[in-house]
C-alpha cells in the first residue's frame, strides 16, 4: 500500500494505492471557497489551508478505505514544480508519516505524477510515448524516452492553457476555476461565431502562447459590452465556444507535429485541462487520423488528485527508487532531470 500526498497547489489531495494498482482511498479537499473572492490562487491562503487540512484529509483516506496507518509500506508526495509554502507542507507531513513508521518515502515530481495519472488503465502504454500536459501551471509537450527520461520538446512561452481558461473566464464574470464552466457553457455555443487566433500555427516550433489568444478574447468582450451591455445567453455560450475551439486547436496542432516528427505510436494526456470535454473528443480524432493510440485519464484525476502521484511513485519503487528525507521542495524544476531523485 502506498499513500501519497499531493499539496502542489490548492487541493489538498490524499490517495492509497494497493499492489494491485486499486485505488482504496482518494480523497480531494478542494480551496476553490477560499480563493474564488481574489479570482486565482492565493499562495499565502493555499499554505495555510494545507496545513489546517492535511491530518484530517489522511484521515479520511483511513476511514474511508478501512484501513490502518500500519497497511501502508511507502509514502509519496509531491515536492516540485508548485507552491513552495504548500509543497512544503504535504512533503513534510509525509516524512513525518514515514520517519514515524519506518517507510520509504518518495518525492514525486507532479508533472510525472500528471503523466501517470491514466496507468491504472491496462492499456497504458510503455515508453516511448508522447505526452501534452496541460494545467492551471503548465503547457508542455514531452518525449518519453524510456521510464523516468523526459525530454520537452516544447512548452509555453507565457501562459499555460488552463491560466488562459481561468483569465479570460474571470473577465466575462464567471466564477473560478474557469475552465470546467466555459467547457459546459461552450456546448451551449457557436464555435464559428467568433473566431480566435492560433498561435504560431505555421511555425515549426513545439512551443505554445496564449498570451495573444488572451489579449484577443479581452478586446472582443470589451467590444461586446461596448455593443450590448452584458454579455449573456448566446452571446456568451457562442464566445465560450469559439475560445475553448482556439484553445483546444492551438493544443492539438503541436500534438500533431510532435506526433509525426518523432513517430511516435502513443500519445498521453494530462493536466486539469484535459477534463475539457472537445480536448477528449478531438484528441481521439487525432490519434485515428495519423494512426497513434490516444490514453487520456478519466476526468477526475485529470485535475489534481493523488492517485497519480501513487502511481508515479508505484513505477519508481518497482525500479528501486526511493528519495532521501532531506529532499528539498522546489517551485520550479524541469522534469528533465527526474532520473535519480
Ligand atoms: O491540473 P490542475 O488541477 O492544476 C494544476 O496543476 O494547475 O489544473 C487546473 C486547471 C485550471 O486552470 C482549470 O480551469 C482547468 O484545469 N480545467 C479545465 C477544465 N477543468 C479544469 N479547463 C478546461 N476545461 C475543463 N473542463
Ligand atoms: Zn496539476
Amino acid at each position: 500500500m502506498i499513500l501519497a500526498i499531493d499539496t502542489s497547489c490548492d487541493d489538498s489531495a490524499v490517495a492509497i494505492l494497493d499492489d494491485a494498482g486499486q485505488v482504496r482511498a482518494d480523497v480531494v479537499l478542494t480551496q476553490h471557497e477560499a480563493h474564488r473572492p481574489y479570482g486565482g490562487v492565493v499562495p499565502e491562503i493555499s499554505s495555510r489551508q494545507h496545513l489546517a487540512r492535511i491530518a484530517a484529509a489522511t484521515c479520511q483516506a483511513f476511514e474511508t478505505s478501512g484501513l490502518h496507518p500500519r497497511d501502508i509500506k511507502a509514502v509519496a508526495a509531491t515536492f516540485a514544480p508548485g507552491l513552495i509554502g504548500s509543497l512544503l507542507v504535504g512533503v513534510q507531513f509525509a516524512k513525518g508519516f514515514a520517519q514515524a513508521r519506518s517507510l520509504p518515502f518518495i518525492g514525486v515530481h507532479h508533472i510525472e505524477g500528471h503523466l501517470m495519472a491514466g496507468a491504472g488503465n491496462t492499456e497504458f502504454p510503455q515508453a516511448p510515448f508522447i505526452a501534452l500536459i496541460v494545467s492551471g501551471g503548465h503547457s508542455a509537450l514531452y518525449a518519453c524516452e524510456a521510464n523516468f527520461q523526459f525530454i520537452t520538446l516544447g512548452e509555453t512561452r507565457d501562459d499555460a492553457a488552463g491560466e488562459a481558461f481561468d483569465k479570460v473566464g474571470r473577465l466575462l464574470g464567471l466564477s473560478y476555476p474557469a475552465g470546467r464552466v466555459i467547457d459546459e457553457l461552450a456546448q451551449l455555443g457557436d464555435e464559428k461565431r467568433f473566431i480566435f487566433p492560433i498561435a504560431l500555427k505555421n511555425s515549426t516550433t513545439l512551443d505554445y502562447s496564449f498570451s495573444g489568444l488572451k489579449t484577443a478574447a479581452r478586446l472582443k468582450i470589451e467590444e461586446l459590452r461596448r455593443e450590448q451591455g452584458e454579455i449573456k445567453e448566446q452571446a456568451l455560450w457562442d464566445f465560450c465556444a469559439g475560445f475553448r475551439y482556439a484553445v483546444v486547436h492551438t493544443l492539438l496542432a503541436k500534438v500533431k507535429l510532435a506526433c509525426q516528427r518523432r513517430d511516435a505510436k502513443h500519445l498521453v494526456l494530462g493536466g486539469g485541462v484535459v477534463a475539457n470535454s472537445l480536448l477528449r473528443e478531438k484528441a481521439l480524432e487525432l490519434g485515428k487520423e495519423i494512426g497513434v493510440s490516444v490514453h487520456i485519464p478519466p476526468k477526475n484525476h485529470c485535475v489534481d488528485n493523488a492517485v497519480m502521484i501513487a502511481r508515479a511513485a508505484r513505477q519508481r519503487l518497482d525500479a528501486g527508487f526511493k528519495s532521501e528525507l532531506s529532499l528539498g521542495v522546489f517551485a520550479s524544476r524541469p522534469i528533465d532531470c527526474e532520473k535519480n531523485i
